[in-house]
């Protein structure tokens, strides 16, 4: 009946959702901020179509959040779904085959900014509740809340979380905003990475000098900068800043076999991003690399010259953004405040550094022993004919750590993403297989999570 439902609407539901990916929501630039604006309207709009109460866009010191609920019985369970209506800067658009926010099918899928990440999977939500109510009784009560902010380090919300404690009460979270191993393959994610992120700014002298009249008597803050960033690891890929590790999770031989224990397809992962050979922390795989270990990358480099031609000069400054993924016990603002005093402490006479603090996000663990996950596992093995596999995923979702800490509550991490759909990236897409496949896994998930009396 409910896969009636879809496929008898199928070609509505993607058509609604090629709406939403025309509107050019990115968060991080202001020039868009009538555009975030527009797809919290529109998603108001669709929540109002949905016939659900209290739908609310809520205006926030950043962008707004939009939350809608239907509470159709206070002894149902309820669930709180979150997803964010955001989407990444498109830059660099002229490596794009197809425009950006122009959503386009080709090999079954669809390209588009936020076709993924995370306007494609949060619609799936919408979607899922839309069929159980047009094909059946609803034994559950839902509240949606959908933010503007998460891919600009969500601002706003720790505020909105903690003082509308009454308002988000529910009795599990779902977010579907994380990845599967692959479509033979579903897994749910049970870890994510925090993130400290870090600018750092080097200046030598006071202004860009001659690099023959001072060259070789005065420090060159481009090479100081990096000297300071090659000294942060060692050649064998571990971190030496003091006390980086120290609160690091250390899995036993057996834990770190079943981590192992998946379907991960080394050749392919090389063969997809095109590399010649994997790099990464001695001793560990490349999905423990990605899952269960810390790393420190410089995300953007730049200072002195770099215009056409040759230019002798000995710049005053050197700029570098550089950021940490965190893993389990880590804490944000410790790691940072641990990078700060290291570089303050390595940093010569001969420069002065300054260094700033950009958003970051706590990493977490999900609790797998609870009657949301299993509700998820028995949906995908009914969805998708096979055991989900859980996973440690390497990205960030700063709230799931957020909810635990103020709702008490775990989140379950149901994303449907592929590693090839390229988010953040051109080209970014979705499949429609995993699009309809996770609508229908949704609405398995929902009536599971409401049929299961523990
Ligand atoms: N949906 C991603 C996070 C993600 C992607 C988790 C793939 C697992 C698998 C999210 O939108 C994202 O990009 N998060 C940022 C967080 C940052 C802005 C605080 C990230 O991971 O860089
Ligand atoms: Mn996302
Ligand atoms: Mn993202």
């Amino acid at each position: 009946m409910i896969n009636e439902y879809i496929n008898n609407n199928k070609d509505r539901f993607l058509d609604e959702l090629f709406e939403l990916l025309r509107i050019e929501s990115v968060s991080a630039d202001s020039k868009f901020k009538n555009e975030v604006d527009k797809a919290a309207e529109w998603l108001v709009n669709s929540f109002t179509k949905l016939n659900l109460d209290k739908v609310e866009k809520i205006k926030t010191k950043g962008h707004p959040i939009v939350y809608a609920e239907k509470i159709l019985d206070a002894s149902y369970p309820t669930i709180l779904v979150y997803g964010h209506y955001d989407v990444q800067p498109a830059d660099p658009y002229e490596l794009w085959d197809t425009p950006p926010f122009e959503p386009t099918i080709k090999n079954e899928k669809i390209y588009a900014r936020g076709s993924c990440d995370d306007k494609g999977q949060m619609y799936m939500h919408l979607k899922a509740y839309e069929a159980l109510q047009e094909t059946g009784k609803i034994n559950f009560n839902i509240k949606f809340m959908i933010e503007g902010e998460e891919e600009c380090g969500s601002g706003s919300l720790e505020e909105f979380v903690s003082s509308n404690k009454e308002k988000l009460s529910a009795d599990v979270i779902v977010i579907s905003d994380t990845s599967i191993i692959n479509n033979d393959n579903p897994s749910i994610t049970v870890g994510l990475r925090g993130l400290s992120y870090m600018e750092v700014e080097l200046t030598g002298p006071n202004r860009d000098l001659h690099s023959g009249t001072y060259g070789g008597a005065v420090n060159n803050p481009i090479n100081q900068l990096c000297e300071i960033i090659a000294s942060l690891k060692d050649s064998n890929g571990k971190i030496l800043i003091p006390g980086f590790y120290d609160n690091v999770i250390t899995y036993q031989d057996e834990q770190r076999d079943e981590i192992n224990n998946v379907p991960f397809d080394l050749s392919e992962f090389k063969s997809h991003i095109k590399i010649g050979d994997t790099f990464g922390e001695k001793g560990y795989s490349t999905v423990e690399r990605i899952g269960t270990r810390p790393t420190l990358d410089v995300n953007g480099i730049w200072g002195g010259y770099t215009n056409e031609g040759a230019k002798t000069v000995l710049p005053s400054k050197a700029y570098a953004k550089i950021s940490m993924r965190l893993v389990s016990n880590q804490s944000s603002s410790e790691i940072s405040r641990l990078f700060k005093d290291h570089l303050n402490k390595i940093c010569p006479k001969s420069c002065s550094i300054k260094i700033t603090d950009h958003h970051g996000g706590e990493p977490c663990i999900v609790n797998t022993d609870t009657k949301g996950y299993r509700s998820a596992y028995k949906a995908f093995q009914k969805v998708w004919n096979k055991d989900p596999v859980p996973t440690f995923d390497g990205g960030s979702i700063p709230i799931v750590a957020l909810f635990k800490k103020e709702l008490g509550l775990d989140s379950i991490l149901m994303g449907f993403g592929l590693d090839e759909d390229a988010i953040h990236s051109p080209n970014e897409s979705y499949g429609l297989y995993n699009f309809y496949k996770g609508i229908e896994t949704i609405t398995c998930f929902y009536q599971n999570f409401a049929d299961d009396e523990k």
